[in-house]
């Protein structure tokens, strides 16, 4: 199964900088045969960026950072998933950033996956502890999160997401951000995983993203437990977001 890096772009750049950057990661993507590459830009980029790159290869896909909980109707500033559908094939959803700012349930994160699923677009399912606690503490905060968020999905629309372990406190727009330890990641990833397969009967495609850079690229592409990485901050600067993906096609699994 190939790995993913995917760039969470976040709310930066300007039309101009966003195009030339996706151009370029659209450029070297070939070059990546064996890895999976995503961008997710900002709403209004997403149209241009997809008519730009109309033959683009076919490792490299365009994610959305949000959707609309509902189908269709009166909900001002919202997109729907059918919206979505022919611009990208990903959407991230549960980021915390959206948990915390516009205050995104559980079950609005059940709707959206359900939203999107319905119109063939693929979940990034965003999940991960606020504060560092005992290993066994995180777990279980993780998987009762996380019950909320799959709540009344089918073991089969579970297994048709990709998720991303993000824990609050590595991400870097936080106060004294670090990242978390590959060992540490090692042992959440390993434990999720489990629980997974125990509850849904499905295998799941995990990632890791918090304060992903071009520096512990390296370590992290060495943890065959992940399948890849989330970056935000580093995802927008080219060079570094080239090296990310060097670092994680070294190892093939
Ligand atoms: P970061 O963000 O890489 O800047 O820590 C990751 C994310 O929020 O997805």
């Amino acid at each position: 199964m190939k790995r993913w890096v995917i760039g969470n772009w976040k709310m930066h750049l300007n039309l101009a900088e966003a195009m030339t950057l996706a151009q370029s990661i659209a450029k070297f993507a070939p070059d990546f045969s064996h890895l999976n590459i995503a961008i997710a830009p900002s709403l209004p980029y997403l149209v241009p960026i997809r008519e730009a790159l109309k033959f683009t290869p076919p490792n490299f896909f365009l994610a959305s950072q949000v959707v609309s909980q509902w189908e269709e109707g009166a909900y001002t500033g919202d997109v729907a998933a059918t919206q979505l559908k022919k611009i990208v094939s990903h959407c991230l959803v549960g980021h915390s950033e959206r948990r915390r700012f516009h205050h995104e349930s559980g079950a609005v994160v059940a709707a959206q996956i359900r939203a999107l699923l319905s119109v063939g677009i693929t979940p990034i399912v965003c999940f991960g502890e606020v504060e560092k606690a005992e290993r066994s503490g995180v777990t279980s905060q993780i998987t009762r999160d996380l019950s909320q968020d799959l709540h009344g999905l089918t073991n089969k629309e579970i297994a048709a997401c990709l998720f991303a372990y993000e824990p609050l406190w590595a991400i870097s727009s936080q106060k004294n951000a670090q990242p978390a330890e590959p060992d540490y990641i090692t042992q959440i990833v390993q434990t999720i995983k489990v629980w997974f397969r125990d509850n849904y009967g499905s295998e799941v495609v995990i990632l890791y993203g918090g304060s992903v850079t071009q520096d512990n690229a390296g370590a992290l592409g060495g943890l065959v437990i992940i399948d890849g990485v989330l970056v935000g901050g580093a995802s927008i600067r080219g060079k570094e977001f080239h090296t990310i993906c060097t670092q994680f096609a070294h190892i093939v699994r």
